[in-house]
């Protein structure tokens, strides 16, 4: 691949809010975790990845998530409690990223893996979105118990998700739309 086709790659990513039920392919999937693996730490096990394939269990995390993010302000109850909304859009996986809390930059950490995950999965046509939203479930009374159902290692915080799927609208093409933000070159 050259630099262009892996330009193209980055600058095809969309994220999606609409995914069909079709399943990511098991080796797909193990070449994206591989890649979220392959970005840059700050000490080993800086980070724990948790994959969920259950859209049943998705679907539950969503509406913990629901509850829970609309205590935070007036603007996100009247998203979240809007009629079908499910800020995990359809997605048939959910990778919910934690930090290692004795890594100073842990979300930064998990963002980069995030990230390797969001091309990786582009590359192979599969849709994305990274979301903080389901991470809002581990915010209430519930959050240790969900920490403990989903296996999530002590010292780790959940911190930021990648959803994963099909898009219902086939991929986007990318460039529409997106925001360019300022360069200032210093010579
Ligand atoms: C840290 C972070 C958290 C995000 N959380 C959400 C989220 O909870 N729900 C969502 O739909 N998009 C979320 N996004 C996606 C952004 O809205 C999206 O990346 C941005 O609008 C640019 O669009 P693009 O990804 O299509 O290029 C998040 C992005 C980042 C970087």
């Amino acid at each position: 691949m050259d630099g262009f086709q892996t330009l193209d790659v980055i600058l095809g990513r969309r994220s999606c809010r609409g995914f069909s039920t079709e399943p990511v392919p098991q080796e797909i999937l193990v070449d994206i975790l591989e890649a979220g693996q392959a970005a840059p730490y700050i000490m080993p096990n800086s980070r724990h990845f948790t994959v969920l394939r259950d859209r049943r269990l998705i679907e539950e995390i969503s509406r913990v998530a629901k509850g829970e993010g609309g205590k935070i302000s007036a603007e996100h109850f009247a998203l979240f409690s809007s009629p079908g909304f499910d800020g995990t859009y359809g997605a048939s996986t959910l990778i919910i990223l934690s930090g290692n809390e004795a890594t100073r930059q842990f979300e930064l950490v998990c963002g980069l893996s995030a990230q390797n995950m969001l091309i990786t999965a582009q590359a192979f046509g599969v849709a994305s979105c990274i979301a903080y939203f389901p991470i809002f479930a581990f915010f209430g009374a519930d959050g240790e118990s969900w920490r403990n159902r989903l296996k999530i290692p002590a010292g780790f915080r959940p911190s930021l998700a990648v959803m994963l799927g099909y898009s219902e609208y086939g991929m986007d093409d990318g460039a529409d739309g997106r925001y360019k933000n300022e360069i200032t070159y210093i010579s």
